[in-house]
């Protein structure tokens, strides 16, 4: 099967050219003016469109059991909505609870993906708990080509992990080579004030913020890079959400620890006035870090423009109306999570390049290529160039639309961004070489989304 795309206009995080696309199988095999191409070859017309490399989204949940319930994506529905909105590759956290065994939690969660996939797709590895069998376990998970590590300094006996076992994570993943991924809020601090807010009758969602603050999860963020300064691992904060936690990643860049940053789209757009509206309405809003207060949004644009944040992911991670209900007596009981996997790159594309936010290379770089260099998937990933995967969106920055729950793919009854107005749209995606949506619908093939495999960094 070949295919050739012409006319539109390349866009990559670092040119911007019109060219023709010319894909063999599942690979660009030529980029030129005016390509021919053999009879039975496959023409798209992308006059008047951007060409962007397929979108990376570096932090979702498909399958996660979590607060007493389930995360509503199956490999199927969350693959399809990340296509329909751009993304053709993600990347899942695999996150056994510390009770389980992490080996067998590896296997459950490829298991999830196998055949069901239409995008392709990896894995950050969760470490819940360390010792000597879980080491030797995480050897090999970094064998079968997962090269980076999760940890979460929140959710204390579930996901969490102590300081102990943060710094024999760090170790191991510099031996063998492995970006750790972080999600920094202060566990100790976040369980006594949720404690506190319930004893004194704050039950609702309006308190799920002021259990969390920003200060909390500044120093998750210091003490993370504080760890990694003293193993020489290198870090990756996850869904940095505000300015407190932005300068404590910011001083520890300054001094030289290897810290990359990742926000998500929710904390660009969404504040916390939207957890303030009362009952189930705000409860579609709980998520962690919560929404916060609307002036850190300034501060995140203005370092994902200059780059000090590396990339833009989601967070998604869906639970439905009466998911979020299980938490109508307890904000501490809402199961946390605001779906995005559609809505990402149209969103970071409108209110960033559109709106005049940010320059479009670097909106390529952060939804897509920045991704892909720190988790070695570059440039197989992340680019156009010749012997690159075929992974294109074919993008109109024409269309005007708004975003509703009516219209998504995403398998869930309400969009938190319901709306919001969008400045551009993909119309055609393909996977290696495949179209998988054509003209906005969804053509994409059941199976075709393959784990990716890895190697170790050693940055
Ligand atoms: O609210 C969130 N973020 N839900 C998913 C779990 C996590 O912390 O990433
Ligand atoms: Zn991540
Ligand atoms: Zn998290
Ligand atoms: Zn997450």
């Amino acid at each position: 099967m070949a295919l050739l795309i012409k006319n539109g206009e390349i866009i990559t995080a670092d040119s911007r050219y019109k060219a023709d696309i010319y894909v063999e199988g599942e690979t660009i095999t030529r980029i030129g003016q005016s390509l021919e191409a053999p009879p039975g070859t496959e023409v798209i017309d992308a006059s008047g469109q951007y060409v962007f490399p397929g979108f990376i989204d570096p932090h979702v949940h498909i399958y996660l059991p979590f607060m007493a319930t389930f995360a509503k994506d199956t490999h199927e529905t969350g693959s399809k909505a990340a296509l329909m909105g751009g993304t053709t590759t993600y990347i899942e956290m695999c996150a056994p609870s510390r009770h389980e065994d992490t080996l067998e939690g590896y296997q459950l969660w490829k298991g999830k993906a196998e055949g069901n996939s239409y995008c392709d797709y990896t894995f950050h590895m969760a470490v819940t708990r360390f010792d000597d069998k879980t080491a030797a376990q995480l050897r090999e998970i970094v064998k079968d080509g997962i090269n980076s590590f999760k940890i979460f300094l929140s959710y204390k006996g579930f996901f969490g992990v102590d300081d102990g076992e943060m710094y024999q994570t760090l170790r191991l993943a510099k031996e063998l080579g492995v970006i750790v991924t972080a999600h920094c809020e202060n566990a100790e601090l976040v369980g006594q004030l949720q404690q506190k807010l319930l004893s004194e009758g704050k039950t609702g969602p309006e308190w799920h913020e002021p259990s969390r603050p920003e200060s909390v999860e500044a120093e998750g963020t210091a003490r993370f890079a504080t760890f990694l300064e003293n193993t020489g691992a290198t870090g990756y904060v996850v869904h940095l959400s505000c300015k407190p936690a932005l300068d404590a990643a910011m001083d520890a860049k300054a001094r030289g620890v290897p810290l990359f940053i990742e926000s998500v789209i929710p904390h660009f757009l969404l504040d916390k006035t939207y957890a303030e509206r009362g009952g189930v309405e705000a409860m579609k809003y709980i998520m962690s870090p919560p929404l916060r207060d609307k002036r850190n949004q300034k501060a995140l644009w203005d370092a994902l423009a200059m780059g000090f944040i590396d990339t833009v992911g989601t967070d998604h991670c869906p639970f439905d109306t009466a998911q979020k209900l299980l938490g109508k007596d307890a904000f501490t009981a809402i199961p946390n999570g605001i779906p995005a996997i559609e809505d990402r790159v149209n969103l970071l594309y409108t209110y960033g390049v559109s709106r005049g936010n940010l320059d479009i290379h670097r909106f390529v770089d952060a939804a897509s290529t920045k991704s892909a260099k720190l988790f070695g998937l570059f440039p197989r990933k992340g680019t156009i160039a010749v012997g690159s995967d075929a992974d294109l969106v074919i993008y109109d920055p024409s269309y005007r639309g708004k975003i509703s729950a009516a219209t998504q793919s995403v398998n869930n009854d309400y969009n938190g961004f319901e709306g919001f107005e969008i400045d551009g749209k993909p119309r055609v995606v393909t996977v290696r070489g495949k179209v998988a949506v054509r003209d906005g619908q969804f053509v994409g093939e059941k199976g075709r989304g393959k784990l990716l495999r890895r190697e170790p960094m050693y940055f």
